[in-house]
């Protein structure tokens, strides 16, 4: 039978309590630690992007995007703080639902993780030649070398995104030689990205260019746009998703977390509550100020990322537009007057943006390497490095592929697909959490999921309702990457497997051997 290898759940728990890792964070760096991963690309930069698609009901996708990632996050603080260790949705899956669906639930993480990783870059690039070169040091980027080959910008077209393949490889280098970021100086970078977007709120929220008009039509593209185009509201909130896309990453710490049961929900939740009314009031005031009413043709909105928009952005009457920007909130700031904070911004994205990638890619070869260690995956990819005590090989491997997303692809794009594989990851976590209370109600929950009967089915309804909503290539993606990790699934990992040759034990030994710790979190 193809479902019949569930991971006993006291295996796993055994294991979690031998190791030797000590518990050292509280809420509060669970929170920074949450917020360290969440604010980025997101908001930063897809903000141009999600106007596009929806104009001012931007707002309201943010408030979509992040009702359903708090439901979402209930049903992992129940199952993060329950089964707190490594491997995230993948090792909760493992314990429920089978080898088979948690397979399936870590290849879409590898899809997460390592195209979101390729979006953060790209989003960086767009800083690091706006801001740093452009501005400060005066230097104009080619097109052909600032832009992916499916964006045409201007009258150059696009050929490899030098700045973002170089940000990937630079920060697998770093993951390589065991470079971790202290706990302090993730903390310093969640300030800067704090302050830079409380700075814009206030200096947006009461600019004399500040009109309410702006957000008149509320709707361009309607509240749910034409199917397939991921446009309107809530087409916009299924890309919009992407800006919240980190705070799972909290429970791969709650390994390291005191009193787990207590502080991971209050992490990932706070994080979460917190992100949320930030983004709303960011785009209130991005579209306040300078409006953010797409481009349309043919009554739609015209294609985020295409050609088209890159033609229509290159005219004069466009070239002010919040959706024609790559770095939307300094433009923003530069167009009503404040050209030294918007700057400042564009050093605060700058300088922050590569501790998201770290921690995506840190995800990534993390999930990588439990598979493997499961063995899901050839052994090879659990390599460690002698001397930086590393998953080097994974992560050689991993960041390459990503540095090839980010030196081609739009930006919009590679955050639709990765939303694909996080909402499917997500979905099988509330399904895992109903599971368990059935399978297992009298195990111990010092945090259960208030009305789970409620907020399980309304998660896995939050993330059906996006991935329908996503632009149809982003929606076919998944299936395909699906079928691809079949053909590995049968032709490997099922003859592979540890636990279907009978071998229960986890090689906790080598995993707590590994270093860097999870970034962010340690201090140096
Ligand atoms: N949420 C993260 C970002 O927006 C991935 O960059």
């Amino acid at each position: 039978m193809i479902f019949d290898r569930v991971k006993p759940l006291d295996a796993i728990l055994a294991v979690a309590e031998k190791k030797s890792l000590k518990r050292t964070l509280g809420p509060i760096q669970l929170m920074l630690f949450g917020i360290g991963c969440i604010i980025g690309t997101g908001i930063f930069v897809l903000t141009s992007v999600g106007a596009q698609k929806a104009g001012p009901g931007l707002m309201l996708a943010f408030a979509i995007a992040g009702a359903v990632c708090i439901v979402a996050a209930l049903c992992y603080a129940e199952i993060a703080a329950m089964i707190p260790v490594a491997g995230s949705a993948y090792t909760y899956s493992y314990a429920t639902v089978g080898e088979f669906l948690a397979w399936t639930v870590g290849w879409a993480l590898i899809m997460e993780y390592a195209i979101a990783a390729a979006a953060v870059s790209v989003g960086w690039s767009g800083y690091f030649a706006g801001t740093i070169l452009n501005e400060f040091l005066g230097v104009h980027l080619p097109q052909a070398l600032a832009h992916g080959p499916l964006i045409l910008g201007g009258e150059e077209g696009g050929v490899i995104n030098l700045p973002a393949a170089l940000i990937a490889l630079l920060v697998t280098g770093l993951l390589i030689l065991g470079t971790s970021e202290s706990a302090k100086v993730n903390a310093v970078l969640v300030a800067i990205k704090v302050t830079a977007l409380t700075a814009f709120i206030a200096l947006t929220l009461t600019s004399p260019e500040f009109s309410a008009d702006r957000f008149n039509p509320f709707l361009p593209a309607g509240l749910f746009g034409v199917w397939g185009t991921g446009t309107g509201a809530v087409g916009a909130a299924a890309t919009m998703f992407f800006a919240y896309v980190g705070f799972d990453a909290v429970s791969t710490a709650a390994e390291e977390t005191k009193d787990p049961q207590r502080n991971v929900p209050i992490g990932l939740i706070g994080s979460l509550l917190f992100c949320t009314v930030f983004y709303i009031l960011v785009a209130a005031g991005a579209i306040g100020t300078i409006g953010g009413q797409p481009i349309m043709s043919g009554g739609l909105p015209v294609e985020a990322g295409s050609v088209e928009l890159a033609r229509q952005c290159a005219l004069p009457q466009y070239s002010q537009a919040l959706v024609c920007s790559d770095e939307a909130l300094a433009h923003v700031l530069r167009e009503i007057g404040f050209s030294g904070v918007g700057n400042m911004l564009g050093v605060a994205a700058f300088l922050a943006l590569p501790s998201v990638i770290l921690v995506l890619l840190f995800g990534q070869t993390r999930i990588f390497f439990v598979m493997s260690r499961d063995g899901l995956l050839p052994p090879l990819l659990s390599r460690v490095h002698p001397r930086f005590k590393t998953p080097h090989v994974v992560t050689a491997i991993t960041g390459s592929l990503v540095a090839i997303g980010a030196a081609f692809f739009p930006v919009g794009q590679l955050a639709d697909i990765s939303n694909a594989g996080t909402l499917y990851a997500f979905l099988m976590v509330a399904v895992a959490v109903m599971m368990l209370r059935r399978t297992d109600p009298a195990r111990k929950r010092s945090f259960r999921v208030p009305a789970l009967w409620l907020i399980g089915p309304l998660t896995i309804a939050g993330c059906i309702f996006l991935f329908v909503n996503l632009p149809t290539n982003a929606m076919l993606f998944l299936p395909i990457w699906g079928v691809l990790g079949l053909f590995v699934y049968f032709l490997y990992s099922r003859r592979n497997s540890l636990l279907g040759r009978g071998i229960v034990e986890v090689h906790e030994d080598d995993y707590a051997d590994l270093e860097p710790p999870i970034p962010g979190t340690h201090d140096a």
